[in-house]
């Protein structure tokens, strides 16, 4: 069976106003014109979304949000609904990162009405999931992963979720510049399709995209896409760059 089309996708986190995201949207979007066979997305800041989304209409960039609230609109004050993200442009939304776990009291049961939401919406949902160091070393790696998947996705079934990208970022490798190893990023991916199969059946396991996030870099981001349940990647700081993040999407050229 073909392998599934693979998507590097950029976390901005909060960096660059609008006129640099602009700035950077824009060169990228040139620059990755002549990709194939790789789906593209980036994720600018909530303010920067709307006039990103000018500029790379019509080119083989996606955009994607960091977050949204799971209720439509209403007074929730601060908060943006998915709605809002379509109408900004948007096509993907990041959903349950480990900073929002660690600074803003996101659970697996808020993120599992977000991605509600987000599929509501007709938005993709890049559900995040990733063990602390602690929790590796006490080698609850496996166990705490299978529980945010099983919360994460309750109530949801195969048909709802065919559009669900998962991704991997263990908190260890975040912004430290230790990726994981191929052996580690193989055995946890294996491991979080082995459970959407269980869940969700061959099909969706065999057709759901699950990406590695952590200190991906142009020097590694090869051997991680070489791995066999390894679909992409989830990008931070390697993402604000356009001609760095265009060598990673690039990377089977
Ligand atoms: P870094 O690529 O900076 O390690 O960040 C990964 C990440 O958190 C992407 O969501």
């Amino acid at each position: 069976m073909a392998k599934r089309t693979p998507l590097i996708a950029g976390n901005w986190k909060m960096h660059k106003t609008v006129a640099e995201s602009v700035e950077t949207a824009g060169q990228l979007a040139k620059m990755v014109a002549d990709a194939r066979d790789v789906e593209i997305m980036i994720a600018p800041a909530f303010t920067a979304l709307a006039s990103v989304s000018q500029v790379i209409r019509g080119s083989a960039v996606g955009l994607g949000a960091q977050n949204l609230f799971w209720e439509e609109q209403g007074a929730f004050t601060g908060e943006v609904s998915a709605p809002m993200l379509v109408s900004a442009g948007c096509r993907y939304v990041i959903i349950g990162h480990s900073e929002r776990r660690q600074f803003f009291g996101e659970t697996d049961e808020t993120v599992n009405r977000r991605i509600g939401a987000a599929l509501h919406a007709g938005l993709v949902p890049v559900f995040c999931i990733g063990e602390t160091e602690s929790e590796r070393d006490a080698e609850k790696t496996f166990s705490v992963l299978d529980k945010q998947i099983q919360k994460g996705l309750e109530g949801f079934v195969s048909e709802d979720l065919s559009s669900l990208v998962v991704a991997y970022e263990p908190v260890w490798a975040i912004g430290t510049g230790k990726a994981a190893t191929p052996q580690q990023a193989q055995e946890v991916h294996a491991f979080v399709r082995s459970k959407i199969e269980e869940r969700f059946g061959g099909a969706m396991a065999e057709s759901t995209r699950i990406l590695y996030g952590g200190s991906v870099k142009p020097a590694n981001v090869r051997e991680l896409m070489a791995l066999a349940d390894v679909d992409g990647a989830l990008v931070g700081g390697a993402s604000l760059d356009a001609e760095t993040f265009s060598q990673l999407v690039h990377f089977n050229a």
